[in-house]
Order: C-alpha cells, then structure tokens, then sequence
C-alpha cells in the first residue's frame, strides 16, 4: 500500500504532529510506504510529481515544531487555478492523474473546511481513497469539538491578553485585541474567558458600541480604570465587516480592532491601544492538547485506510476519536452558539458581549 499525505490551507501548529503519526502508524503498524506531497496538490501538478518518502527517521524530532515540513497554501485552488495574467482554469484533472503517477493507493488530508471540500471533489472526479484530518486554528468544522490548531492559537491569543492586562493597569488604558478566527468567534471567547477579558466581541452575538462602552465605564466608577477587549476579525461595526484586498486581490479580514479602539475613545475618553495578533497565532510550537490530538488523528486515520474506510474524517468528542462522512464534516459550519455554555460562563464572569 501507497499512501500519500498532504497539508493544505492555512497553516497550524500541530500538522508535524499530524505528518509524524500518520507515518509512523503507517510504516511501524502495517508496513505502508508514505509519501508527504508538497504545498497541498500542487505537488500532484508537477511532473514528476513533488513529493518525499517519508519513514520513521525522517519525522524525528518534529511533534514540537510549528508549520508544516511538507508545506502547504491556501491558494490555487484546482477548479479555478489562477495564472499569471490573473485568469483562471480548471486544473483539476492534472491533480488528479499526479495521483496515479505517484501510484498512490490511498490519501490522507489534512485540511479546514475549504481544503476538506476540494479534496472530496477531486476524489470524486479521480476515484481516489481519501481520509480527512481536520486542522484549523477557526475551530469551526461542525462535526469535531477540537480541530487541530486551535488550542495553540488560544494560547497565543490568552498569552497576549496577559502581557496586555499588566500594560493596561500600569497605564489606565483600554487595550483592544483583534484575534483571528475568520466567520467564527471561537477563539475570542475562549482566549477572552482564559486571558480575564472584560469584553468579548464575536460575530455570533450583535454589540452595540454603548453597551460596550457603559461596561467600560462601570469598570472606572469601581476603581478599575483599565480594560482588556477581545475582538474577532469578522466583527461588524455599523453593520460591515472590516477588510483589506491583498496582493493578488483577495479579500481579507482586518481592521476592525483600529474601528473599535476608536469608537471606545470617542464615548469613553479612554486612551486606547490596539494590537493585532495575526499569524502568530497559528506559528510556534503546538501546545500538548494539539500535539495529543493531532497524533490520535494522524493514527486514527491510517487505521481507517487499512480498514479501507475511504471518504471520511476523523474528528474529537469526549476525548475520543470519531468519524464521519466527508460529506457530513464539510456541510457542517460551526459558528459559537450564542447558547454555549462557554457564553454563559463569560456572562457568569461579568464579561460582556455588548448586547
Ligand atoms: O483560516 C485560518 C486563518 O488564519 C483565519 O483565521 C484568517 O482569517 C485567515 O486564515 C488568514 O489567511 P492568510 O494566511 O491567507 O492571511
């Protein structure tokens, strides 16, 4: 058996963790050759196509390391592959016969919901084996409570509130920071619950800005004349999300802490700072819930290829391996329930949602 791995998307901390277990369960468990395939499919465009055996000597020594050895993107998608000239064309089907000219028997995919649902396609269009990993500091695919990523990037963002907190008091400043997340607020609410956050902003739950401020101000009228405020990037502000176009003319989320240090300082009067966390939350060394996740999934999933369980992913619910459909995993959006029980403990903390 042949099987191939590949991480696509946005990177996370946790997928050399992920590449590691999927080869050491391959070759140690059932003598499978694995070959990691490189920048997500663009190593299956190339010919020969761009790809690394992998063993049990070459993985040592990455389960802490942040990134990705085998790389990865999140452009290019097969469909609609972009050119020079900023056109687009189906290259789908030269993807899908670098998985035959690799011999590849099997392959597994590590990925977010976009990735996840690409790869499907492709497997579909070349009747390929495919098994799904899911990875994503969004945290946002509904059919697994942790995907891989997530908890390190909470930790980043629960770092950063704490050096925050002890600038804000020394200085009776309101600092605001502006997290990643992209259409969810999962990690707001959980880095604003672990880090003492005094408001939380998601794009679940509606604010308005003189609640906002009122709680700020309620913090002054007791002696505290600081404020720690968590804000996801999608967060609206006067009905519209904050973006920039980058480069190669995608959209992008960005901004939106700038709007509400800003609209803070105006109805408060309070000197504000705004810091955007970015992608150091999704660089560094995986935190060990990460690496413990990343390494059941990277297991779970080769026993699913040996067990010829093809179009699945694995996922996390009560501290156990499940799988589902991908097709399931990919209909699956998981946005914070404004229900949640970590929404009620916020509440029960005094954090508000400025709602
Ligand atoms: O999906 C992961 C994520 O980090 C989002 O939280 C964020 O909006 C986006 O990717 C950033 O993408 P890029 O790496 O292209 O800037």
């Amino acid at each position: 058996m042949r099987l191939g791995i590949l991480t696509s998307g946005g990177d996370c901390a946790g997928l050399n963790a992920v590449i590691r277990a999927v080869t050491l369960r391959a070759v140690h468990g059932y003598g499978f050759e694995v070959y990691g395939l490189h920048e997500a499919t663009h190593g299956l465009l190339q010919r020969p196509v761009a790809a690394t055996l992998l063993s049990p000597d070459s993985v040592k020594g990455i389960l802490h390391q942040g990134g990705t050895i085998l790389r990865t993107t999140n452009r290019g998608n097969p469909f609609a592959y972009p050119g020079p000239d900023g056109s687009t064309r189906d290259r789908s089907q030269e993807i899908v016969e670098g998985y035959r000219e690799l011999g590849l028997d099997a392959l597994i995919g590590v990925g977010g919901d976009g990735s996840l649902a690409i790869l499907r396609r492709l497997a579909r269009q070349g009747g390929w084996n495919l098994v799904g990993i899911p990875k994503t500091i969004d945290n946002d695919l509904g059919h697994t409570e942790q995907s891989v990523g997530f908890s390190s990037a909470v930790t980043v963002a629960t770092e950063a509130l704490d050096r925050l907190h002890v600038t804000a008091a020394s200085h009776n400043r309101v600092m605001v920071l502006e997290v990643m997340g992209r259409d969810a607020g999962h990690i707001a609410l959980t880095a604003g619950i672990a880090g003492g956050a005094d408001v939380i902003l998601i794009p679940e739950i509606q604010h308005a800005m003189d609640k906002v401020c009122a709680k700020i101000e309620e913090r002054r009228r007791s002696g505290r004349n600081f404020s720690l405020v968590v804000v996801a990037e999608s967060v609206r502000s006067d009905g519209v999300t904050r973006t920039y176009t980058d480069a190669h003319g995608q959209s992008r989320y960005g901004g939106i802490g700038q709007a509400i240090a800003q609209e803070i300082a105006g109805c408060t009067g309070a000197e504000t700072r705004v810091t955007v966390l970015g992608h150091v939350q999704r660089g560094g060394s995986p935190v060990p819930l990460d690496r413990v996740i990343a390494s059941a999934f990277g297991v779970a999933a080769v026993d699913l290829v040996a067990q010829k369980r093809f179009d699945r992913v694995v996922g996390w619910r009560a501290r156990q391996v499940i799988d589902v459909p991908l097709d399931e995993a990919c209909a699956a959006f998981k946005a914070v329930d404004p229900g949640d029980p970590l929404v009620r403990t916020a509440r029960g903390l005094g954090i508000a949602f400025g709602d």
